[in-house]
């Protein structure tokens, strides 16, 4: 009744009104507040048709919202995968023996195949999710990230990281306690050890056929 003959019957607008399935007020609305701005308001973006203020019921607004959500909740996100059953890629596509020659090159400097890695193959035995660990350099949760601090006085502490910015760092130690220090510059002198660097560092180093041999050969380590 109120909106249809700008913004069309299913949403997607027409001459005189916007497409309402793309517009920022309606993606960010919760529960009407954001919409209701509009309809009190108007807009009146310069270049564009103007909208008036309308002075609809709260509760009106808040339904329209509503029905808004409803039919955004049956849209295709864009860059959503194609209508139909999920696909279920196969991204064992790499060469198991490239793998184990590249793994014995790079990887083997910290790794073996027989004794830290032995069985990664069963122990992940999702080739997505083994690819996607194996690249990370293992679950994130398992390993924290570590933080010492050596404060200008008194001795080194090392806790979990909480956060860290320019201004401040705080750790968790081990008894659950938190600790705070303000940060000048150098001062305290902050380490940050993540296990992940490691990883991270290679990442730049591989190939994609890299990446797919070595997936191959650890699948192989049952
Ligand atoms: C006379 C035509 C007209 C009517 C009626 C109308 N609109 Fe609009 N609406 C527009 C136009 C045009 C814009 C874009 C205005 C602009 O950006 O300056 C717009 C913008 C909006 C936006 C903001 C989208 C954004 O950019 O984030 C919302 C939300 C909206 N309308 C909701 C409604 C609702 C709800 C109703 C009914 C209660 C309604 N409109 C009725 C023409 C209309
Ligand atoms: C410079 C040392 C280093 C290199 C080189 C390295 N890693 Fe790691 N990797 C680590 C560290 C550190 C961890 C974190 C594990 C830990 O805390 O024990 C890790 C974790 C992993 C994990 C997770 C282990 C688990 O049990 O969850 C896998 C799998 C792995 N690396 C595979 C590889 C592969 C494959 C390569 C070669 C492409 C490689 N790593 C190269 C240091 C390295």
């Amino acid at each position: 009744m109120h909106c249809r003959s700008c913004h069309g019957a299913d949403l997607r607008g027409t001459e005189t009104g916007i497409n309402l399935l793309r517009a920022e007020s309606v993606l960010k609305d919760k529960a009407g507040e954001s919409v209701l701005a509009v309809v009190r308001s108007g807009r009146n973006t310069p270049g564009m048709k103007p909208m008036p203020p309308m002075a609809l019921p709260e509760e009106d607004v808040k339904a329209i919202a509503e029905y808004f959500h409803s039919v955004l909740a049956t849209a295709q996100r864009q860059g959503g995968p194609p209508p139909g059953p999920r696909l279920q890629l196969n991204i064992l596509v790499g060469d198991a023996a490239a793998g184990k020659a590249y793994f014995d090159s790079k990887c083997a400097l910290c790794h073996s195949a027989t004794g830290d890695l032995a069985g990664i193959g069963r122990r992940q035995n999702n080739p997505t999710q083994l690819q996607n660990s194996w690249l990370a350099g293992g679950n994130l949760g398992d390993r924290p990230v570590t933080a010492t601090i050596t404060p200008a006085s008194g001795p080194k502490v090392t806790g979990r990281l909480s956060r860290i910015d320019d201004f401040s760092v705080v750790i968790t130690l081990d008894d659950g306690a938190t600790r705070y220090f303000r940060r000048d510059g150098e001062s305290p002198r902050v380490e940050v050890n993540d296990p992940r660097d490691a990883h991270r560092n290679l990442l730049p180093q591989y190939t994609d056929k890299n990446i797919h041999d070595v997936t191959a050969y650890l699948v192989t380590l049952k």
